[in-house]
C-alpha cells in the first residue's frame, strides 16, 4: 500500500465483539471516542507496562545499565511494523518531538527565506515553526487550503509558493479536519524544488498500512504509536531519509555519537518502560484481530457514524477532500466553538456533563465534533454521542 491511500477502505468486515471485549475491558462509565488524540491501551499492554515498571523502580541502576538492548529491540520491531528500514527511524516521546527536531535543523542559512504550511496545522507545530523563525530569521508563511480542496487543488496552493523555501511542513492526516493529503505528490515536489520536507504524519500509524511507503525520499516524517496503534502514550517514531542520519534527538545524551536510531535510543534517564512495552499493543492487536479487518471496521464504523450523527443534528456531511480513514467531522451550528479555547470548553461539556471523550476541533471559523472510531467502537457509541449533542444542544455564546 502507498502513502496515498483512498478515501476509505470500508469492507465492514465485523470484529468478534467477545475478542475485543479480551483486549480492552468495557468502560460503562466513560465513553471514548477520540482516538485521534489517544487510543485505549490493551488491558494486556497495559498489565506487561506496569510490571516492567514495577522491575524498574525496584532496581533504576539495574534497569539503566540493561535496558537499551530491550529499547532497541522494540525500535525495531515497530520500524518492521510500520515497514522502514529501522536504521532510519529513532524513536520520539511523540509527534510535536518529532517536528521539532526536523525544525531544529534549520539553521541561519534560513534567514529571510520560508517555512510553508497550510492552515490545517495542528496549532503545536505552528508553534514550533514560530520558534524556529524566531531563532533563525526564517518567514512563516501559512496557507489557505479550503476544506473541500482536492489533491491538485493542495499541491496547486503549495507548489506556487515552493520556489527558494527553506522548509515545507506538511500533514499526512490533518487534526482539525480530518483529511488525507498528497504527501507522495509533495515529497517530490519539494525534492524536485531542493527544499526540505518534513511530514506530521501523527496520525499515520496503524490508520495506513505502511505510512511511510511512496514517501522514502521525504526527509522528515514523524508519527505516534500512542494514538491508533493503542502503545502506552510517549511512543512515537521519528523517520529521516539517508542524507539526513546526521539528525541529532531533542537531549544530548551519552549516545550522542552513535548511528541515527541507537543515538535516539536513550534520553539521560528517561523511563523508556513505554517504549519497551510499545510492540506489545500492535502485536496482540494483529494476532487477535488482524489490523486490516481494525482497519477496515473503523473506516466502515466512521462513515457510518458521521451519517448517523448528521442526520440527528440536522445538518449535511462536510466535503473534505480525501477524508481521513477513521475520522469524520460533523458541523456545529454557526457561531459555536470557532476558536481552539470554545471548541475546548464544548469538549469538556461533553465529558463532563455526558461521560463521553469526543473531540471538538475548528477550522476557519466553523466549528466541528471530530469523530473517531476504532476496534473496541460500536454504532450505538454514537448514538449515545449525538443523544449528548442533541440534549446539549449547543449555540453560539
Ligand atoms: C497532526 C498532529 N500533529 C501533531 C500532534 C501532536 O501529537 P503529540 O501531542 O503526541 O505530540 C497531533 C496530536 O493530536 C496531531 O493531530
Amino acid at each position: 500500500m502507498n502513502a496515498e491511500v483512498p478515501a476509505s477502505q470500508a469492507t465492514d468486515i465485523p470484529l468478534d465483539p467477545t475478542v475485543v471485549d479480551s483486549l480492552w475491558a468495557p468502560d460503562h462509565k466513560v465513553l471514548q471516542v477520540n482516538h485521534g488524540s489517544f487510543g485505549r491501551v490493551p488491558t494486556e499492554t497495559s498489565a506487561f507496562l506496569h510490571a516492567l515498571i514495577e522491575v524498574e523502580d525496584s532496581n533504576p541502576q539495574g534497569w539503566f545499565r540493561t535496558v537499551r538492548d530491550e529499547i532497541a529491540d522494540a525500535r525495531v520491531a515497530l520500524a518492521e511494523w510500520i515497514g522502514v528500514d529501522e536504521h532510519r527511524m529513532g524513536l520520539v516521546q511523540n509527534a510535536s518531538a518529532g517536528m521539532t527536531i526536523a525544525l531544529n535543523t534549520l539553521g541561519p542559512e534560513a534567514r529571510g527565506r520560508k517555512i510553508i504550511f497550510t492552515d490545517h496545522i495542528y496549532g503545536a507545530v505552528q508553534y514550533a515553526i514560530e520558534r524556529t523563525a524566531a531563532r533563525t530569521g526564517a518567514v512563516p508563511v501559512r496557507l489557505s487550503v479550503p476544506l473541500d480542496a482536492d489533491d491538485d487543488q493542495v499541491v496547486a496552493a503549495i507548489a506556487a509558493e515552493l520556489d527558494g523555501a527553506a522548509m515545507l511542513v506538511v500533514d499526512q492526516i490533518t487534526s482539525a479536519t480530518a483529511k488525507l493529503l498528497p504527501v507522495g505528490r509533495l515529497a517530490r515536489l519539494s525534492r524536485d524544488a531542493g527544499v526540505p520536507i518534513a511530514i506530521d504524519g501523527a496520525h499515520a500509524p496503524g490508520l495506513i498500512e505502511a505510512p511511510v511507503a511512496g514517501i522514502e525520499e521525504a526527509d522528515f516524517w514523524t508519527g505516534n504509536f500512542h494514538k491508533w496503534p493503542c502503545t502506552p502514550r510517549g511512543t512515537a517514531a521519528l523517520v529521516v531519509s539517508e542524507d539526513r542520519l546526521d539528525t541529532v534527538p531533542l537531549v544530548a545524551s551519552w549516545y550522542e555519537h552513535e548511528p541515527f536510531a541507537r543515538r535516539f535510543d536513550q534520553q539521560g534517564t528517561a523511563s523508556c518502560a513505554n517504549w519497551v512495552a510499545a510492540p506489545h499493543a500492535v502485536h496482540l492487536i494483529e494476532q487477535r484481530l488482524g489490523w486490516a479487518a481494525v482497519r477496515s471496521h473503523m473506516s466502515a464504523l466512521a462513515d457510518a457514524a458521521q451519517q448517523l450523527v448528521c442526520s440527528a443534528l440536522d445538518v449535511a456531511v462536510p466535503e473534505v477532500g480525501r477524508t481521513a480513514l477513521s475520522m469524520r467531522l460533523v458541523p456545529l451550528p454557526a457561531g459555536v466553538a470557532t476558536d481552539p479555547l470554545a471548541a475546548g470548553v464544548l469538549r469538556d461539556r461533553i465529558a463532563d456533563e455526558h461521560g463521553i471523550e469526543t473531540a471538538v476541533t475548528c477550522f476557519a471559523g466553523q466549528g466541528y465534533v471530530r469523530l473517531s472510531a476504532h476496534a473496541y467502537n460500536t454504532l450505538d457509541d454514537y448514538q449515545r454521542l449525538s443523544d449528548a449533542l442533541v440534549a446539549i444542544s449547543p449555540t453560539a455564546s
